[in-house]
């Protein structure tokens, strides 16, 4: 019942300032104190230090920051696993969600067999040939899958890849053509909110569950906070309108929980700068309390 926090103040992948401060905002709406109160022994480990795109150079590839990305979520990779030798929880704050590369890569040098339920409005499954941005924070999960450029999916070792079987995407709404293709070729399980409108999240959850909790070792939850509708968090970069409502949001969290299943989560893609009082920050933490325990009564 240790949880170790990690924050990555990277906003590279998003190209776009505002997610740098993703960490901060965070543990300002009390995460430390909610995830407390919950019962847990809090190790906050500080953030990894990311350098900001003005200091950084081009890489000469077609991908933003590579050199950076890669160093920042090799080092983050290396922290994960440190923590999970230790029996904690990582509990990763972001940052942009390229950094879900080195927290999954850290995951799987302990849980060979991984499951992952990804939240976004994106795919995040775009490779440097599909792109329409050369932002790398809309290619993790094709890197954790294996496709990309090699320093991505070098970092963690190539061994430990993710089994596209036990990966399962929900909420998503927006995919770039190349997405799609990649998605299919793969044979990663999407629910739309197509899905969710037509089958309800209590369903779309068993479902999920069941997918990625059968046959694997651990379950990790990767949350980008826009898969959450605009209106309940708007403090994101790359807002899609029709997302989750807050208790769409609150009843997956609590449904994972009483699962039992998971074994760490990141939560990501938080923009102080085009926040609303930190409202999307508060979102989040609450958010993590549903996902670790929480409950009204
Ligand atoms: N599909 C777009 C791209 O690849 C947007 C990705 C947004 N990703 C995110 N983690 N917010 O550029
Ligand atoms: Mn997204
Ligand atoms: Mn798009
Ligand atoms: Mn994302």
């Amino acid at each position: 019942n240790r949880i170790s926090i990690i924050g990555v103040p990277l906003d590279l992948g998003a190209d776009r300032r505002g997610v740098d401060m993703g960490p901060s905002a965070i543990r300002y709406a009390k995460v430390g104190e909610k995830l407390q109160a919950l019962g847990y022994e809090i190790d906050d480990k500080g953030d990894i230090a990311a350098n900001r795109p003005d200091s950084c150079y081009v890489d000469g590839t077609s991908l933003k920051y590579l050199d950076e990305i890669e160093r920042v979520n090799t080092e983050l990779c290396h922290m994960v696993a440190e923590e999970m030798a230790k029996a904690r929880f990582p509990l990763i704050l972001g940052g942009d969600h390229s950094i879900a590369i080195g927290t999954i890569s850290g995951v799987l040098q302990h849980k060979k067999k991984l499951g992952v339920l990804w939240f976004d409005a994106h795919g995040d499954i775009n490779t440097a040939a599909t792109s329409p941005s050369g932002n790398i924070h809309g290619m993790p999960v094709a890197v954790c899958l294996g496709r990309g450029h090699e320093r991505l999916t070098g970092v963690g070792g190539r061994a430990a890849k993710l089994d596209p079987e036990k990966f399962v995407m929900i909420g998503i709404r927006d995919l770039d053509p190349g997405e799609k293709m990649l998605l299919k070729e793969l044979g990663v399980v999407v629910y739309t909110m197509h899905e969710i409108d037509i089958m309800g999240m209590a369903k779309v959850m068993e479902e999920a569950i069941k997918i990625v909790a059968n046959g694997t070792e651990g379950v990790h939850v990767s949350f980008d906070m826009d898969v959450i509708d605009p209106l309940h968090a708007p403090g994101v970069g790359t807002p899609v309108l029709g997302g989750l409502t807050y208790r769409e949001s609150h009843l997956a969290m609590e449904l994972i929980s009483a699962a039992n299943i998971v074994t760490s989560a990141e939560f990501v893609e938080v923009n102080t700068v085009l926040d609303n009082r930190n409202q999307t920050a508060k979102m989040a933490v609450d958010l993590m309390g549903s996902l670790l325990g929480e409950r009204v009564l």
